[in-house]
């Protein structure tokens, strides 16, 4: 059982890079930190490591593809905490990077199915847990090759790429923006609510997903993403903040 002081999260892709990062910095807030995890034993040694650090850190079975693991995930958060406060959106994956005319459908699709569809199945499923949350907050890590406006003009505000330069990346860029559009519409929806909505891209991160050519550790990478699961209740919802090393990161164009 949960106290009903203490905050709940949970996190999607918990189990490493910036996902088990933002566990982390959740957990070391006080916050009782479900971490989402699609392989049993990566997600039990992120939670061994998290709790050997003194940390409230749960693993639970999550693979934002699978339907009903997520039933069964929010089953058991009901259970023993009966709400959620902070829900991240972190799982993600992409293909080789390559150019629409060598991408494949299935690749595309398959990029939807965890970077959007995934994320529609988790927030549905948990959505009524946020609603009994006085200060609800859901957090979808996106990113800013996501950007239609950046993309459209080739020019990147946080300056990892020079002017003319925009990754030209068929399924990762398209589930982003895909991903941008949900976070909005999400957010209309809940604008009465409490429930605040927001998108980030964590900045260039050494992770697993890039081969660990990035340049910020998963901690620095969590930065945003935990500002945002954090925000007071006269925080804004509907926007796409970038890591730019300020106190309250980049508010990005769509
Ligand atoms: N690194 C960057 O520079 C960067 C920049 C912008 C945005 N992002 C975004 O940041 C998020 C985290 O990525 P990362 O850089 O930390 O990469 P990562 O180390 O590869 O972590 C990705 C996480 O997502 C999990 N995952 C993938 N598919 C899943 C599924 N179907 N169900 C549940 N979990 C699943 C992975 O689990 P497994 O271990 O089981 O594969 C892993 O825990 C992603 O959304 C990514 O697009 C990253």
């Amino acid at each position: 059982m949960t106290s009903s002081s203490t905050r709940v999260a949970l996190v999607t892709g918990a189990n490493k890079g910036i996902g088990r990062a933002v566990a982390r910095q959740l957990g070391a807030l006080g916050m009782c930190v479900y971490l989402g995890a699609r392989n049993e034993s990566r997600g039990q040694a992120a939670e061994r490591e998290l709790c050997a650090e003194g940390l409230d850190a749960r693993f639970v079975r999550l693979d934002v593809t699978d339907e009903s693991s997520v039933a069964l995930a929010a089953k058991r958060i009901d259970e023993e905490a009966g709400r959620l406060d902070v829900l991240v959106n972190n799982a993600g994956t992409g293909g080789p990077p390559t150019p629409p005319s060598q991408t494949s459908t299935d690749q595309v699709r398959r990029t939807f199915e965890t970077n959007v569809f995934g994320v529609v199945t988790v927030t549905n499923a948990v959505l009524p847990l946020l609603r009994r949350s006085p200060s609800g907050r859901i957090v979808n890590v996106s990113s800013l090759l996501g950007s239609l406006a950046y993309a459209a003009e080739r020019t990147d505000p946080t300056g990892l790429f020079p002017p003319g330069v925009f990754p030209v990346v068929l399924d990762y860029n398209t589930s982003k923006a895909a991903l941008n559009a949900v976070t909005i519409t999400y957010a209309n929806e809940l604008r009465d609510t409490g429930i605040l909505v927001n998108a980030v891209s964590p900045g260039f991160v050494a992770t697993d997903i890039n081969e660990h050519r990035g340049i910020l550790t998963p901690e620095q990478g969590a930065r945003i993403p935990v500002l945002l699961a954090t925000l007071g209740d006269d925080g804004p919802t509907a926007t796409f903040v970038s890591e730019d090393g300020t106190a309250t990161g980049l508010r990005l164009a769509w």
